[in-house]
């Protein structure tokens, strides 16, 4: 069930879960993850506003059922990008992901290949390109590149990821300095399992350093320029998303450059606290450049908990929709089957809200009713906050074990290098 690197739990979990919904994952997941792990996945930056309002903003706009519709056996299968998908849910990119299990990204990699999704893997995962390839042979992905300062580093990535298998890339742009996550400053986290990119660049580098200390290794400019020149690397018929954008200026500077397509996300909240819930800004995205002479397609992620949270964004404008944490705690308790089995659940609920407003397909989907009732979403406090943590669960499976000393750093601030 759990194995250590250098005194770090991991689970070795492999099962279905037997899910309810997503939101009980949550509390599930901290009986095998030790705390500063999940805080470290589960928190946002400052008071975690956006982080809250991610999820709370999807009751701005409410879907308009339909009867008489006749609309019996819907499906999720849809396209993307020339890819044949069983559902519109995709696998955000998450760094490290074997803070959760020991398999890290070829387990999730093998989760989304069984549910049929489209899977993405971070710069800073810590399984390399061809162990994913190895496991999951020609299963459809994207990779992520957070951008280097440094050029010979950013296209080793990108060649390798294209060797591997990788059919395209997101070019992360809204983190170029980490956000101020309280969460990590207070349990110190640090990287605990290396990052493999990193250890065959400079051997070792990664593992036991902190987010603000990897982010100051990242380019702190990223510009129309470098969107071109990664398409110059990785040849022009390689689509280049930009992930990250929230309004629509930054879409037409993405397009302009060159980009094939837009997510829009604020990274689950844990960047610029006070921006907006990405539901409520996709509408305006969308109707420009839906409206454009450069009609490209669309990803939103941050906050989507539910079928009916996939239903509005594919409504409102988009073309899949992306989950970030949830899968990274159903890795943690299931391994890949976890993975799968978190997928399959929010396209359950998608498939009855599907029936439940006449929708046969994913296009059906996109031409939905919605209505839009703007009111305050900003309830509590976050879950995370101080003040209503309940005493972390102690069991075997979550402590590191007393050698444990895989950190040659406290973790800071963000400050820029
Ligand atoms: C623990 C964690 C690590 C992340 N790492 C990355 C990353 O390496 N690259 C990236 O582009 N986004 C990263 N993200 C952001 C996700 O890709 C995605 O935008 C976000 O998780 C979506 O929000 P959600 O978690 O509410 O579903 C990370 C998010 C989390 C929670």
């Amino acid at each position: 069930m759990t194995v250590y690197y250098k005194g770090f739990p991991q689970s070795t979990r492999e099962k279905k879960l037997n899910l309810v919904n997503l939101n009980q994952l949550e509390d599930e997941v901290k009986y095998v993850m030790p705390e500063a792990a999940y805080y470290y996945i589960a928190s946002g930056s400052e008071n975690e506003w956006t982080w809250r309002n991610n999820t709370q903003a999807f009751n701005h706009f409410q879907i308009v059922p339909r009867a008489l519709t006749d609309r019996s056996n819907p499906s999720t299968d849809t396209t993307f990008m020339g890819m044949d998908l069983k559902t519109p849910v995709m696998i955000s990119p998450i760094a490290c992901n074997g803070i959760s299990h020991a398999e890290a990204e070829v387990d999730v990699a093998k989760g989304a290949k069984a549910a049929g999704a489209l899977y993405s893997m971070s710069t800073y995962a810590n399984k390399s390109v061809e162990d994913v390839q190895k496991a999951v042979g020609e299963s459809p992905r994207f990779f992520q590149l957070y951008l280097s300062k440094d050029w010979d580093f950013n296209r080793m990535v990108i060649t390798d990821a294209l060797k591997a298998g990788f059919s395209g890339f997101f070019l992360t742009v809204d983190a170029t300095v980490s956000g101020y996550r309280e969460a990590n400053l207070r349990t110190h986290f640090t990287y605990p399992v290396p990052l493999a990119f990193f250890n065959k660049w400079s051997g070792g580098k990664g593992e036991g350093q902190s987010v603000a200390q990897m982010y100051a290794s990242s380019a702190q400019k990223i510009g129309p320029e470098d969107i071109k020149k990664i398409k110059e690397i990785a040849g022009k018929d390689v689509p280049v998303f930009v992930k990250g954008v929230e309004c629509a200026e930054d879409a037409f500077l993405a397009i302009g450059a060159g980009a094939d397509g837009i997510v829009v996300s604020n990274h689950g909240g844990r960047q610029l606290d006070g921006a907006p819930a990405t539901i409520d800004v996709l509408p305006e995205i969308a109707k420009e450049v839906h409206h454009s002479d450069h009609r490209i397609p669309i990803i939103l992620d941050s906050g989507v908990r539910r079928g009916s949270h996939v239903f509005k964004a594919l409504a409102l404008g988009a073309d899949l929709v992306g989950i970030g944490r949830p899968y990274l705690y159903g890795l943690a308790l299931g391994g890949a089957l976890g993975v799968e089995s978190v997928i399959e659940q929010l396209n359950k609920e998608l498939l009855i809200d599907m029936q439940l407003t006449g929708c046969k397909t994913i296009e059906d989907v996109k031409h939905a009713k919605i209505d839009h009732i703007s009111y305050s979403a900003d309830w509590g406090v976050s879950s995370t906050s101080p003040s209503v943590r309940k005493p972390y669960p102690v069991t075997k499976e979550n402590q590191l074990e007393k050698d444990a000393d895989s950190t040659d750093a406290e973790s800071g601030a963000s400050e820029h290098e």
